[in-house]
């Protein structure tokens, strides 16, 4: 596909910015924005009536993706993250035709590679989804950077599920983790990726598996601080907005969603149900 020159002359700091995920885990992402760019207004969209997308076809993650970036450019976006590994690794592609170059794309992929390429020089372990393991694009997108790492990847399709269930601090999970974590491809690991969006919210439980003996990459805040780059440079981070709108769409209402939302945005947001 020939890259079409990026135009976002049309666009005002004013407009909010876009975030999707199959479920909660973008959130963490989100919560970073929110952390970094306090005055930026937030649209996100979780497909929980298609979740776990890791488990879906390529054509599947495609078809959602694709809708969801509708709906954000229809609702007025100035930029539009892919807070989803599983949708980066399988519809980055589409979703950038899909923007036409209009609008800034984010994903959560890319930006984490090029940091690990750079910055780090050992051996790397990724936990994700099927989907995502199945695409190589970490190894791949790392290796291009630094073709002396060494990068090995987990397919850890239980923890979605689990994390979704809102099993936190639960014995089920532990030992998925424990499980998953022992597998004698991450033996020899020094640093973790979590290729997977949703699992920044099992950090502590994965920090006390490793203690100090592997680093886990903070990957929600290097994808807020790319995204902050990103609209410096077009100036169009949004001032003066002390009272930002956060505005929540699920394609099915799920409690684990109200909660984990409401936990980081507070009670104030505006949750609905859309489906697309
Ligand atoms: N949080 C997503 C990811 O980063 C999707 C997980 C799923 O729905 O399977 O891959």
């Amino acid at each position: 596909m020939k890259k079409k020159k990026e135009d976002y002359t049309h666009l005002q700091a004013d407009q909010p910015i876009g975030i999707f995920d199959s479920g909660v885990g973008g959130l963490t992402v989100a919560r970073e924005i929110k952390r970094m760019l306090p005055q930026e207004d937030l649209i996100y969209f979780g497909d929980t009536k298609h979740l776990p997308y890791g488990d879906k076809s390529r054509e599947a993650i495609v078809g959602y993706s694709t809708k969801i970036t509708d709906f954000l450019l229809e609702n007025n976006c100035k930029a539009i993250v892919v807070a989803c590994n599983s949708a980066t690794a399988n519809a980055l592609n589409e979703v950038l035709e899909t923007v036409d170059a209009k609008v800034p794309v984010i994903d959560v992929i890319n930006p984490v590679a090029e940091k690990v390429a750079f910055e780090i020089h050992n051996n790397v372990g990724v936990i994700a989804t099927k989907a995502t393991v199945n695409s190589g694009l970490y190894k791949k997108s790392i290796r291009k950077h630094n073709k002396f790492i060494k990068v090995d990847e987990l397919a850890t399709p239980l923890l979605v599920p689990a994390i979704e269930e809102g099993f936190k601090n639960h014995p089920i999970t532990n030992a998925i983790i424990y499980n998953y974590l022992s597998n004698s491809k991450l033996k020899n690991i020094e640093t973790l990726i979590l290729g997977c969006t949703h699992y920044p919210l099992l950090m502590d439980e994965i920090r006390q598996f490793y203690g100090n003996r592997v680093r886990v990459i903070d990957s929600p805040s290097i994808v807020a601080t790319q995204l902050k780059h990103i609209l410096e440079k077009h100036h169009l981070l949004h001032v003066n907005n002390p009272h930002p709108e956060y505005d929540f769409y699920v394609s099915d209402l799920t409690k684990n969603f109200e909660k984990i939302s409401k936990k980081i945005f507070g009670k104030s947001i505006r949750l609905e149900l859309k489906v697309l």
